[in-house]
């Protein structure tokens, strides 16, 4: 097993106890269930992956709460990319990176989707720009990896339960080895040569 992989998975679990924004759950608890759910949906093994590892940009750099205290965005989906591409292609990378730009889009499209969001969710989703407009939303579901950054999505907001038995973050290990099998291009193996000389995919 990859090394990278092994460490994602320790990242998540060592700095996880936190609390989730101002969800009742940890940032672990958070991770397990987003993944737990599209398991049970029958995703495969990349969107498997995708979903535990969704929100690790909150765990890199800065306090989500004090930033949305502040009013700011802390473009979380885009602060841990650089650690998930040296590991996995776009199947695994892509659904994180827009997840936000997915609920925005969900926001426009589905009325009952706004209404549903939990409080933390809105607060949240002012910061990160609101509704997609037409134009926006147009150009996204064209995104080659919209529809799985849709699903993560949706599994995302289900994903805070205080109450929900999930199982513990080695049940993944599998997951994210397949995942990184199954995405990982010859450009980003830490042995070839573009990876060598510093090149990103
Ligand atoms: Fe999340």
């Amino acid at each position: 097993m990859s090394a990278g992989v092994e460490s994602l998975l320790a990242l998540l679990v060592s700095r996880g106890g936190g609390q989730y924004g101002y969800e009742p759950v940890s940032q672990l608890a958070h991770a397990l269930q987003t993944a737990s759910l599209a398991e049970a949906a029958g995703e495969g093994a990349p969107l498997v992956a995708a979903a535990l590892l969704h929100d690790l940009g909150h765990l890199v750099e800065g306090s989500e709460v004090e930033r949305l205290a502040r009013g700011e965005d802390d473009h979380h989906e885009l602060r841990a990319l650089r650690l998930l591409k040296r590991e996995f292609g776009a199947a695994v990378v892509e659904p994180v990176r827009l997840h936000v730009q997915a609920k925005r889009y969900l926001c426009a499209r589905e009325p009952d989707y706004l209404a549903a969001l939990s409080a933390a969710s809105r607060a949240s989703l002012a910061v990160q720009g609101g509704a997609m407009s037409a134009d926006e939303a147009a150009a996204f579901i064209r995104l080659p990896q919209a529809e799985a950054a849709l699903r993560l999505r949706r599994y995302d907001d289900c994903a805070k339960n205080p109450l929900a038995q999930s199982p513990d973050a080695g049940h993944f290990l599998p997951h994210l080895r397949q995942a990184q099998a199954e995405t990982r291009t010859a450009a980003t193996r830490p042995d070839s040569p573009s990876a060598q000389t510093g090149a990103t995919s």
